[in-house]
């Protein structure tokens, strides 16, 4: 049975996990800055608020990383000001690496998101991608998001996984493992020296910093309880993320030199392609629970603590 660890201990690992992810992360996760990436984000936005995005004069992430959402966001002129935290140094030090490239201004701070070093009602949107699942104290994550938010102000959090949606993603994660073998053989993809302990210790860890997964409902009750209104949660992803999961897991049994560029093409040409289907299909006509990442947004209204 996995050891339960402290809040200190996950805030720690989470810390070294993702400092040692930064310098390759842009390139494991395919981060676009360009028109891709900057459509991406900003689609994600207009998912979860149901509404082309407004502009935001100051803006605020958690757990920024390399700086997906926020640096796409300043390009696309959805934000004019935007603050980037995280809690690992090496990742703020890629942000502000890749805002450099791109003639980029942006305040960074390492902060862990239970702890803002931010004034009271300091920002007009609160944002992040992908980072809730890391934090070990959710209500008092919360709670700091909704004091450093103006009245009147937003949350959005995107690409958080969701309870159903994870075990789905089981299935194609199981079979390509399955198929692996096989996959490399046609595509003359050997198993790269050290392959396998290394991938074992990062799994390790991986399940050491994933520490939550949502259903819609826990998802929505915890900006409720900090006191946000207009509380909405949806989904987005299933086909492109089996899809993408599939091809994932096989490339991770593979020497990276040897995955032939014309099946990163296809691999990343079809999950885009998904994405598109999901979007327009499935996402407007099924539950959010069965999806793969969950979308929130919630208002700070004047009265939300009356
Ligand atoms: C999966 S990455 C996502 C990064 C980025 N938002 C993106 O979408 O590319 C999660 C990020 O959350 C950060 N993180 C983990 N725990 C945190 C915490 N308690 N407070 C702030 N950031 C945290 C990690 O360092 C990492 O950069």
């Amino acid at each position: 049975m996995a050891r339960v660890r402290s809040a200190e201990e996950i805030r720690d690992l989470n810390t070294r996990y993702h400092d040692a992810a930064a310098p390759t992360y842009d390139a494991k996760w395919g981060i676009d800055f360009g028109p891709v990436g900057q459509g991406q984000v900003v689609g994600k936005l207009r998912k979860a608020m149901r509404a082309n995005p407004a502009g935001y004069r100051r803006s605020l992430e958690i757990g920024a990383g390399t700086g997906y959402f926020s640096l796409n966001l300043l390009r696309a002129g959805i934000v004019q000001d935007a603050t980037c935290t995280d809690i690992s140094p090496g990742m703020v030090a890629s942000l502000s690496s890749n805002a450099r490239r791109l003639g980029l201004d942006v305040r960074t701070a390492r902060a862990d998101a239970e702890s803002l070093p931010f004034a009271d009602e300091s920002f007009d949107l609160v944002l992040g991608h992908a980072v809730l699942h890391h934090v070990p104290n959710l209500p008092r994550a919360f709670a700091e998001f909704h004091r450093v938010l103006r009245s009147e102000g937003r949350i959005v959090f995107a690409g958080e996984p969701s309870l159903i949606g994870d075990r789905l993603a089981a299935v194609p994660k199981r079979t390509a493992a399955t198929l692996a073998p096989i996959w490399r053989a046609l595509w003359r993809a050997g198993v790269a020296d050290g392959e396998t302990a290394d991938r074992s210790h990062h799994h390790g860890l991986e399940a050491s910093v994933d520490i939550h997964a949502f259903s819609p409902g826990a998802l929505a009750s915890y900006a409720r309880a900090a006191g946000f209104r207009g509380v909405s949660v949806r989904g987005e992803e299933l086909l492109a993320s089996w899809f993408g999961w599939f091809n994932r897991t096989l490339e991770a049994t593979a020497d990276p030199e040897r995955v032939p560029m014309l099946w990163r093409r296809y691999a990343y040409g079809g999950y885009l392609l998904l994405q598109q289907l999901d979007s327009r299909v499935l996402e407007p006509r099924l539950p959010a629970a069965i999806f793969y990442n969950l979308l929130l947004t919630a208002r700070k209204e004047v009265s939300s603590r009356s």
